[in-house]
């Protein structure tokens, strides 16, 4: 799945970066963009050119159960590809059929990042539905709490985010998907 030469490691299998708003999974995908050179996909930014609104606008146009229909249909359509580092959706591990169609073809990567740290990613943000009202560090380490559980099951790797930089974070994501391939 991962081949490496003396200077380089490039993925074939899709990357699904997984983790709570705020997490850092649209920089992370970017980076591994720019670094790899793997398409991209930002899940949002398709579903939401897609429907030709705002990600607000849908949730409040059509609902939740909507958007996560919409979610998972995307999932479907990425799953025929390779070599794309995607940057999911928050809550797109809360549906076991999202985990499973992850699995098929990707390695999922869970970005860890502490509820400040989120918080203080956030703050100015206005287009997470789920935040408007919200935006306060209890919230925050509230609903996570309650979604570590999916988080943690649907992870084949754990990086922790907090203090570290972009690059860092890319280059730890690529020598532990290296580890994993050779097991
Ligand atoms: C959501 C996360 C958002 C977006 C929607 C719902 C969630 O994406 O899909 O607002 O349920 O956690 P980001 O994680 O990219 O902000």
């Amino acid at each position: 799945m991962i081949v490496k030469d003396s200077d380089n490691i490039y993925t074939e299998c899709n990357i699904f970066l997984i983790g709570f708003m705020g997490s850092g999974k649209t920089t992370i995908a970017n980076y591994l963009k720019e670094t790899y050179d793997m398409d991209m996909v930002e899940m949002d930014s398709v579903i939401s050119a897609q429907e030709g609104m705002s990600i607000s606008d849908i949730f409040a146009l059509h609902g939740e159960e909507y958007f996560r229909g919409l979610e998972t249909r995307l999932l479907e359509d990425i799953q025929k590809k390779h070599g794309v580092a995607v940057s999911c959706g928050g809550g797109v591990p809360m549906r076991e059929v999202n985990v499973k169609a992850m699995k098929k073809n990707g390695r999922v990567i869970f970005l860890q990042a502490s509820p400040k740290t989120i918080y203080d990613r956030v703050k100015d943000s206005h287009d997470r539905p789920l935040l408007e009202g919200n935006k306060n560090v209890a919230y925050i380490s509230e609903l996570l709490e309650k979604r570590k559980e999916k988080y943690e099951a649907a992870a084949d790797i754990f990086v922790e985010t907090d203090g570290k930089e972009v690059s860092e974070i890319g280059e730890e994501i690529m020598q532990k998907l290296l580890v994993l391939e050779k097991k």
